[in-house]
């Protein structure tokens, strides 16, 4: 995927811009043309020179030192693809805000091209609140974070913050270029938290689920150029192109999703659904001199069940099972009953995965009987391995 392709290598003033010259390296190897652009504190810490000369192209430093009067228009608007190794607190903080003050920030943002951001900084900076949220703004955005790895940093010190090694750069910007707009021209239907199922005006019966891997869908849908409707309960970020609709009860979503579901190319049901919920919805708080309440509960209706039996043809139909005992049993038989094409099952007890984690690990299982492991990844990552089972299937049919 690199072969051929144009890459901006934006390199920031931090100690490890010296393993720049990698990624710049490797990136010429693997074909790629390369245009480094280093912003002044870069300059301070490796010589203009050698990227010049292990570069497709000379150096670029400033907006002002060309005959061209718009370099960042045209290094942006030619660009496949934008890295930025190492990128500093500062970049991290003037792309997520808008704000361009060198030649770098503007290319970043005169740029549609897929964005690889590495962050490399000390420990207490790149735990930040204000870098940690502007790191999730860029992400949110569709931006590839490759996040930094642990070991020593500059002065001696240990902990978080180390630029990622050049090989898993290099592959980020690979994956990217190869995902980039790969599903451009379809509309993408997903749902995302728990259903809150009303008992009185202020209490619910409700679950665990966070939406969290809902969003991360969404925002990867929509990063790889699909139309994106989000019906979700929670109060996430979702990706700025989205179509949001919010709802609460499992009936809510199953009239959002009917709405849209019947025209959309993928339909994705991450939200965890209740399966029952109070016959009876008080009008008036239920108090507690009254006596304890009691509640009998009437089953909701299955979406995605209803998706299956009226799936119209193309369609890619995609579930979530969320199991604690007999995972890809259980998983399997869901994918059966209910029709669906794909199933992204998960045991929620296992550690680090499931609900409200910022982790999951799946198994993705295939209704033509094949199936793929995700191990233990953040859920952007477990998106990205979900939407590529999706396209493969399609693809297939
Ligand atoms: N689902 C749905 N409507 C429901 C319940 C579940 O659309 N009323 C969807 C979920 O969004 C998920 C899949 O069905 O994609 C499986 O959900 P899960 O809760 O694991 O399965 P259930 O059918 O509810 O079975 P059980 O709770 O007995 O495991």
């Amino acid at each position: 995927m690199l072969e051929g392709r144009r890459i901006v290598l934006g390199v920031s003033g931090g100690i490890a811009a010296y393993k720049a010259i990698e990624v710049c390296r490797r990136l010429v190897d693997a074909g790629a043309h390369v245009v480094p652009v280093m912003t002044c504190g870069a300059t301070r810490f490796v010589g203009e020179t050698t990227f010049s000369a292990l570069a497709s192209e000379r150096v670029r430093t400033s907006l002002f030192d060309d005959a061209d009067p718009i370099p960042h228009t045209r290094l942006g608007q030619s660009a496949d693809a934008v890295v930025v190794a190492p990128a500093t607190a500062r970049v991290i903080g003037s792309y997520a805000a808008g704000i361009s003050n060198d030649l770098l920030t503007a290319t970043l943002l005169a740029t549609e091209a897929p964005v690889v951001v590495c962050p490399a900084m000390h420990t207490e900076m790149w735990q930040h609140p204000a870098v940690q949220d502007n790191v999730a703004t860029l992400a949110r955005r569709g931006v590839r974070i490759v996040a930094p790895e642990s070991g020593r940093l500059a002065g001696g010190d240990q902990g978080q913050g180390r630029l990622a090694a050049p090989q898993s750069i290099v592959a980020a910007v690979d994956e990217v270029l190869s995902t980039a707009r790969d599903m451009a021209g379809l509309h993408v239907v997903v749902t995302a938290g728990g259903t809150r199922e009303p008992i009185d005006p202020v209490r619910f019966v409700g679950n665990r689920s966070s939406g969290k891997q809902g969003h991360a869908l969404a925002v990867e849908a929509a990063a790889r150029g699909a139309k994106v409707t989000l019906v979700t309960t929670v109060d996430l970020p979702a990706p700025a192109a989205a179509d949001v609709v919010r709802v609460e009860t499992a009936a809510e979503m199953d009239e959002a999703v009917r709405t849209v579901a019947s025209a959309a190319d993928v339909v994705v049901m991450a939200a965890a659904v209740a399966d029952f919920r109070p016959a009876q919805v008080a009008e008036r708080k239920l108090k507690k001199h009254a006596g304890v309440p009691e509640i009998v509960l009437e089953p909701t209706v299955d979406i995605l069940a209803g998706l299956g039996e009226r799936k119209p043809p193309g369609q890619t139909l995609v579930g979530f099972a969320a199991e604690t005992d007999r995972v890809r049993q259980n998983a399997s038989s869901k994918l059966v009953a209910k029709g669906a094409d794909l199933i992204v099952a998960n045991d929620v007890t296992a550690p680090g995965a499931g609900f409200e984690h910022d982790t999951n690990r799946v198994v993705i299982l295939n209704a033509d009987g094949t199936d793929r492991e995700v191990p233990l990844a953040d859920k952007r990552a477990v998106a990205r391995a979900v939407f590529t089972a999706v396209l493969d299937r399609r693809h297939q049919s």
